[in-house]
């Protein structure tokens, strides 16, 4: 039975992550450690939130007694290390929030994994420390080429800066004290349960009530995105059967323009639910600062050495996004009320 110590579980892709795994696996036990900022819901995990083999935790990845203590109480196999702020525009506002949880929270992440696993100059078999990186990290892409695990450093961000020198403190810790880690780094997710700050459930929240679509810049900038599931399954695979102090890029080959996606949700939308949702809500915005023009994976590494492959396309994912939200249009009208009200006017009604 291997215990997984899951950070950032009450977000979008940590929750994704839990039900997955608990609905894969019978035999692992999953301990949430959260601190719910306004991007943690345990109304993410209802349908797995009694299941024996779960445990939620509140509190920060920063708070160095309590994270010793979880390691104590539970005999902790995997780190699983989601938990992070993790909206751009977010940290071009507060850089300062950005590194303090991802890098010193995985900074204290790492040390008590540490203390709890190098004993008597030995590392205890089958221990895992995964940093849950991001394509964002490598900067911009122009027209041509893809990320590969051997492209450079070059984040541009508060953000990607902030991910990258998490990355970089997860790989000095195996390059140092030989610390058995690995990192994916993946590109935009999308699905069920993703805070509307962040541009497809945000396009799907605003068109049903019929509120303008805000398309930063000329709208050409591509992303390359993935079903959330996908990703999960990436992210297992890579934990039990990855090569230690190795670096794998998750992504499926499904670059699009924002136009286009914003184009694809109003089409859907127009079509299967109210036909007044029409490009006329497409409204051209100041551009975001800094604003990385293309994210492009090369997913060959995990595909050949662990046999991954996306099993969503994009039609059927995006599909499927829809119809979750307009069946859970009670969850996005929790979500939004409160703390999302002030960031929405501050970004978008200046
Ligand atoms: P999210 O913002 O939806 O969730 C982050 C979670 O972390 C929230 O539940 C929040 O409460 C928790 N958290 C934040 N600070 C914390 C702290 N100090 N201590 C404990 N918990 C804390 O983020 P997401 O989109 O699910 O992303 C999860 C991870 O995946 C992040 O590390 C992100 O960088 C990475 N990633 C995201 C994407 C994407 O497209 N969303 C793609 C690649 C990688
Ligand atoms: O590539 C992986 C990254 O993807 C993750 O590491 C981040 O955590 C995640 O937030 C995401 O970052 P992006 O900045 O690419 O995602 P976002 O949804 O914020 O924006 C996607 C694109 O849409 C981007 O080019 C900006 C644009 N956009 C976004 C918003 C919110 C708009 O045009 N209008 C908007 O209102």
């Amino acid at each position: 039975m291997k215990t997984y110590l899951v950070t950032g579980g009450a977000g979008f892709i940590g929750s994704n992550f839990i039900i997955y795994m608990l609905k894969n696996f019978k035999d692992i036990k999953i301990i949430n450690l959260d601190s719910l900022t306004y991007a943690g819901n345990l109304n993410n995990l209802k349908e797995i939130e009694s299941d024996v083999n779960y445990h939620f935790v509140h509190g920060d990845i920063r708070d160095n007694f309590l994270v010793n203590k979880i390691f104590e109480d539970f005999k902790v196999d995997y780190v699983v290390n989601f938990a992070a702020e993790s909206h751009v525009d977010r940290s071009i506002e507060d850089p300062e929030t950005f590194v303090k949880t991802n890098v010193l929270g995985t900074l204290n992440l790492l040390n008590c994994a540490k203390k709890a696993w190098y004993v008597d100059g030995k590392w205890k078999e089958g221990k895992r420390f995964h940093q849950v990186g991001t394509d964002e990290v490598y900067g911009s892409l122009g027209e041509t080429g893809y990320f590969t695990e051997s492209t450079s450093l070059d984040p541009h961000s508060p953000y990607s800066a902030s991910k990258a020198s998490s990355d970089l403190m997860v790989k000095a810790y195996f390059d140092t004290f030989q610390m058995p880690i690995t990192i994916t780094r993946c590109s935009n997710n999308y699905g069920p349960f993703q805070f509307p700050e962040k541009l497809i459930p945000l396009l799907i929240n605003n068109a049903i009530n019929h509120k303008a679509l805000p398309i930063y810049g000329d709208g050409l900038n591509v992303r390359d995105w993935l079903y959330v599931e996908d990703h999960c399954k990436a992210i297992d695979m890579v934990i039990n059967n990855g090569t230690i102090g190795e670096v794998y890029n998750v992504g499926g080959h499904n670059e699009r323009k924002n136009i286009e996606i914003v184009k694809e949700v109003i089409e859907y939308l127009n079509r299967e639910y109210d036909n007044t949702i029409t490009e006329e809500l497409i409204t051209y915005v100041e551009d975001r600062k800094g604003h990385d023009r293309r994210y492009g994976i090369d997913p060959s590494k995990i595909k050949d050495e662990l046999g991954w492959y996306p099993e969503t396309s994009f039609e059927k994912g995006i599909i499927k996004t829809i119809k979750w939200y307009l069946k859970n249009k009670q969850w996005m009208e929790e979500i939004t009320s409160g703390e999302y009200e002030n960031y929405y006017n501050k970004m978008y009604n200046k």
